[in-house]
């Protein structure tokens, strides 16, 4: 296996409520993708109770309010989303839960019952998966705001450099979509020219000003909005 550098981001933030703790106690194992064994290869499909026409993979979901929203409009997908984040974790599973501030009893059906089951998190870093994907499993690989790490000598921890590129296109099947979102437009030029650099990806987007249709905005969007920000949206399609 390729040596994985260390994870650079946040694990923790504030100290979790009750409500939150009792939801990473019971609920998170029911939806959990363990770390895998070394050359272990995941079945997206066993992960899920009901056969899943596609699979979508979101990578680092933040607070999971895209993930959370894509999974409710696509029940046939199967999602895997991604954060190390514990706190986004919590909050994603709130959202599925459907009862975000409210106690939850241990006993009950954690899943809010509007739902389909078709929500599995890796609490980790993405990368740690990477290897134990099958080629082109996923239709649509989501990277949404990645963390810019303006500095120059920082470059190699922004998420979109040459090697993790290069699993993604593996992990697309033919004509699947990469698709990101960014308001930091130096880290949006930079991220093109990786992209380009790779000859792998072609763009789909005309313009990259105006948010896709089915697009779920997120606190992190909406925040970097209210402070004067502008979003800049991004659709590729893998070539081949
Ligand atoms: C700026 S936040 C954006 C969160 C979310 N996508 C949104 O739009 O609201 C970037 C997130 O990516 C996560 N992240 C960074 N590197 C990652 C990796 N290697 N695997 C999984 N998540 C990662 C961070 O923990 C952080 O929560």
């Amino acid at each position: 296996m390729e040596q994985i550098t260390r994870f650079y981001g946040r694990r923790k933030g504030k100290k979790l409520k009750n409500s939150r703790m009792l939801l990473m106690e019971y609920l998170l194992p029911k939806v959990l993708v363990y770390k895998p064994k070394e050359k272990e290869i995941i079945n997206l499909q066993n992960l899920f109770p009901e056969p899943k026409k596609n699979f979508w993979l979101e990578i680092g979901f933040g607070g999971g309010e895209h993930l959370a929203q894509q999974a409710l409009l696509n029940p046939d997908v199967g999602f895997i989303g991604a954060e190390p984040f514990v706190n986004g974790v919590a909050s994603l599973l709130a959202l599925l839960n459907g009862n975000q501030d409210g106690e939850i009893q241990k006993t009950q059906n954690l899943l809010d019952p509007s739902r389909t089951d078709n929500v599995r998190i890796f609490p980790d870093d993405i990368r740690l998966l990477f290897p134990s994907f099958q080629d082109e499993c996923f239709e649509k690989i989501f990277v949404l705001y990645p963390d810019p790490w303006p500095k120059t000598r920082h470059e190699e921890r922004r998420f979109l450099i040459q090697t993790n590129l290069k699993e993604i296109y593996r992990l697309l099947r033919p004509k699947g979509e990469l698709r990101i979102a960014t308001d930091v437009h130096d880290y949006a030029l930079w991220a093109v020219t990786q992209i380009e650099k790779t000859k792998s990806f072609v763009s789909k987007k005309k313009d990259i000003y105006k948010a896709p249709e089915d697009w779920v905005s997120t606190r992190y969007e909406k925040k970097g909005l209210k402070a004067g920000r502008v979003p800049i949206y991004f659709i590729y399609e893998k070539i081949g």
